[in-house]
């Protein structure tokens, strides 16, 4: 059988795009498996999910950190030890710094809950409504030293409805976020090149 890739996920929430990530690693034929997962917040919803899978986490506590730089060394040895080939940035919350990316350069992924390049950084679903958008939707895409700004590897596209607020939106958006970062973490595991292209159905 071919060595499968170690991922690490990082998360600061309910990681539900964890969970995804995890339950499609589950599947016999997957070429990657999750190893552990990290949160930056000890009270994230998502250490219960992963212990209930029985995967590794760990806690590296922004706040008991004298700041960015003690953050970033931790988390970083943390991946190192865990042997992490792939890491997964699922609702991470944190910005990381150019240092950081550029150890792990073009092995971290992420998922930003908008059309890339449009609406980078918070509140992304907000702006989406009031810049009247047709349609919403979710990036993967690598992490570079820009935020959201890396090669983008797929993307979901969401219909936007009339009188829609913001929560029904991130639902909708969520929803697709489930299905296609695990179909990219495949294709990126495997090294295909093609971008993966979803639409709400
Ligand atoms: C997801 O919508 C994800 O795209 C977003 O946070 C949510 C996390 O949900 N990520 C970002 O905004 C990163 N900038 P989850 O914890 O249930 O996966």
């Amino acid at each position: 059988m071919r060595k499968k890739l170690k991922v690490t996920i990082l998360i600061s929430g309910n990681g539900s795009n964890m969970l995804a990530l995890i339950n499609d690693m589950m599947e016999k034929d997957h070429p990657a498996e999750p190893i552990l997962v990290i949160s930056d917040r000890p009270d994230a919803k998502g250490l219960k999910l992963a212990k209930s899978k029985n995967i590794k986490t760990a806690i590296v506590n922004y706040k008991k950190c004298s700041g960015q730089q003690e953050f970033e060394e931790t988390l970083k040895k943390s991946i190192s030890l865990s042997g992490a080939e792939i890491i997964c940035l699922a609702g991470f919350m944190r910005i990381l710094s150019p240092n950081f990316v550029n150890a792990f350069k073009n092995q971290i992924l992420n998922i930003h809950p908008s059309i890339l390049p449009l609406f980078k950084g918070l509140n992304s679903h907000a702006r989406a409504l009031s810049s009247g958008m047709a349609v919403h939707g979710a990036t993967v895409h690598l992490v570079s030293e820009e935020l959201d700004n890396g090669k983008i590897l797929g993307q979901g596209i969401v219909k936007i409805f009339e009188g829609d607020t913001e929560t029904i939106l991130a639902k909708r958006v969520l929803k697709l976020e489930h299905k296609l970062y695990p179909r990219v973490l495949r294709n990126f595991s495997e090294k295909i090149s093609e971008k993966i292209v979803l639409f709400d159905s």
